[in-house]
């Protein structure tokens, strides 16, 4: 397949923001890091560098060499990448006496390049630099400056090599779209046929090549990405998908149930194990957060384990496993980072198990997950879960965790989301649940004094997990919501919203 992009990435924070308009613009791109260049060359039609954080004149700063990429194959530099095309090419780099930061506006040289099809004087870009170009590479041609930037966008003639001191790949460039777009369709004749039914077309084809007449184990989370990868695989090989979908005793009130029903109800071949009890014991007296999560995850394979043992030879484990996930382990800054917790998730199994693995969400983000979920004609409830973890409510449970607990808390929370729902707000809200705290606090019921558990309610607005903002919900809602939570769940008096932002909070309290 020559119809691909190849990204390579120098570590911005901004990489993973051009591959996103890149696939918007339904042409399928791969982001890989600058140490790691791709040895199969011939599989991409043109390249993108991306930015940096760092200066091309320090000496650890990333140096590819780009002989096998510059002037045969149409390639486009952005930022770091500009300027170091500049020096890898006979040009000159230096610190700039001013930072460039923010809006600028382009001021053409050549306003008849094809690269600036579409897009006006005066066009609004944003600049994030302190190194400056300032003397083009041999053959440069300058394409366009800005007040503060001479050399904002260049070429090098007789090449489709371009470059460009600005992002555009961010929203404050307001043509950022339009020049990608110019870029990759009229100068790399890339085209535009990457689209979620192109992808389920090509991937159901070559997973029913690559698994043939194997069994494949699946284990379901009731979340967007193991359902999409379920669906998918289901498509390619059918009853030889074998589901697992686990009830490790903390999950959602009813959640068990009705998943299960709604899988069988798309035609999966779905095993629900319910190993409440085997969580629940084994998670009796824990009260301290990372013991709680290594316990769940423990049990998780061991159950998983001993439920994939029965499918007889199973060859493969499939996985949920999407790209922001790969990007992150194999980028130019991944490596050890401090951990704030042990995530666990379905599918994260120890390598012993000896299957071979398959992911064929692996290079798509999650907003495109939702979009082949819906063109495969997932139910647009199911896709449009909000996330929940893992470890389910016993991270929402603080101290340690019983039954009883348990069945407070899945009441609580169903009210709550229940509610979302009906005010319309649960698709305005990235994710939301309640949790239960380690504390009584009186209060008084008709005449009587109460001393009984208080329940915090937590929503937020986030992109991706990483940062979160607290949804500042209705007071009518909150108020409606916090009665009906005291006068229907016994045990509870009182009722808190959280009103902690990511950082420095985190969104689960455990
Ligand atoms: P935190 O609490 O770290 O959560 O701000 C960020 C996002 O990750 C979810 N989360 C998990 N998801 N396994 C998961 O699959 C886990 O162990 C886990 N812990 C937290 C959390 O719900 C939020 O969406």
């Amino acid at each position: 397949m020559n119809n691909n992009l190849l990204i390579l990435d120098f570590g911005s924070q901004y990489t993973q923001l051009i591959a996103r308009r890149v696939r918007e613009l339904n042409i399928y791109c791969e982001i890989h890091p600058y140490n790691k260049i791709p040895k199969k060359l011939d599989t991409f039609k043109a390249v993108i560098l991306s930015g940096s954080p760092s200066s091309v004149r320090s000496d650890e700063a990333p140096h590819p060499d780009l002989s096998e990429i510059r002037g045969k194959k149409p390639l486009l530099a952005i930022c770091y990448g500009a300027q170091y095309l500049a020096q890898f090419c006979g040009g000159l780099v230096s610190p700039s006496n001013t930072r460039e930061y923010g809006r600028a506006n382009l001021s053409f040289i050549k306003s008849e390049d094809i690269l600036f099809k579409n897009i006006s004087e005066g066009s609004q870009v944003w600049m994030s630099h302190s190194d400056t170009i300032e003397k083009l590479p041999t053959n440069g041609v300058l394409l366009a400056s800005t007040n503060d930037v001479k050399n904002a966008s260049y070429r090098i003639e007789g090449e489709s090599t371009y470059a460009l001191q600005f992002h555009p790949e961010v929203y404050h460039s307001t043509d950022g779209k339009q020049l990608l777009q110019n870029f990759l369709v009229d100068i790399a004749e890339i085209k535009q046929n990457w689209t979620p039914d192109s992808f389920v077309e090509k991937t159901v084809s070559s997973l029913k090549k690559e698994l043939g007449n194997d069994k494949v184990i699946l284990g379901l989370s009731g979340g967007v990405d193991s359902t999409v990868t379920a669906v998918l695989l289901n498509k390619a090989i059918g009853k030889n998908l074998h589901c697992i979908f686990v009830n490790n005793g903390l999950l959602r009130k009813n959640e068990f149930k009705d998943v299960l029903k709604q899988y069988e109800g798309m035609g999966l071949n779905v095993k629900g194990v319910d190993a409440s009890e085997r969580f629940l014991s084994a998670l009796k007296g824990i009260t301290e957060p990372e013991e709680k999560r290594k316990i769940i995850g423990r049990v998780f394979v061991e159950v998983f384990d001993d439920e994939s043992k029965k499918i007889e030879n199973a060859k493969w484990l499939a996985q949920g496993t999407i790209y922001p996930d790969v990007i992150e382990s194999v980028s130019v800054n991944g490596g050890p980072s401090v951990t704030i917790k042990s995530h666990h998730n379905v599918g994260g199994l120890p390598s012993y198990m000896k299957l071979k693995v398959v992911e064929p969400l692996r290079m798509i983000f999650k907003d495109e997950v939702r979009r082949i979920g819906t063109s495969m004609g997932i139910d647009k409830n199911l896709l449009g879960r909000h996330p929940f973890p893992g470890p389910g409510l016993g991270i929402r449970i603080l101290g340690d965790i019983t039954a009883d607990k348990v069945c407070i808390l899945q009441d609580v929370d169903y009210i709550f989301i229940n509610g979302l729902k009906e005010f319309g707000l649960y698709d305005k809200v990235w994710q939301a649940g309640a949790i239960l705290l380690p504390i009584n606090s009186v209060g008084v019921m008709g005449d009587e004094r109460t001393y009984e558990k208080v329940v915090a309610l937590r929503a937020v607005e986030s992109t991706d997990g990483m940062t979160a903002d607290w949804v500042n919900l209705p007071y009518d809602f909150l108020q409606k919501i916090s009665n009906r939570i005291i006068n229907n769940v016994k045990g509870v008096n009182r009722v808190v919203y959280d009103i902690s932002s990511k950082p420095p909070a985190t969104i689960e309290w455990e």
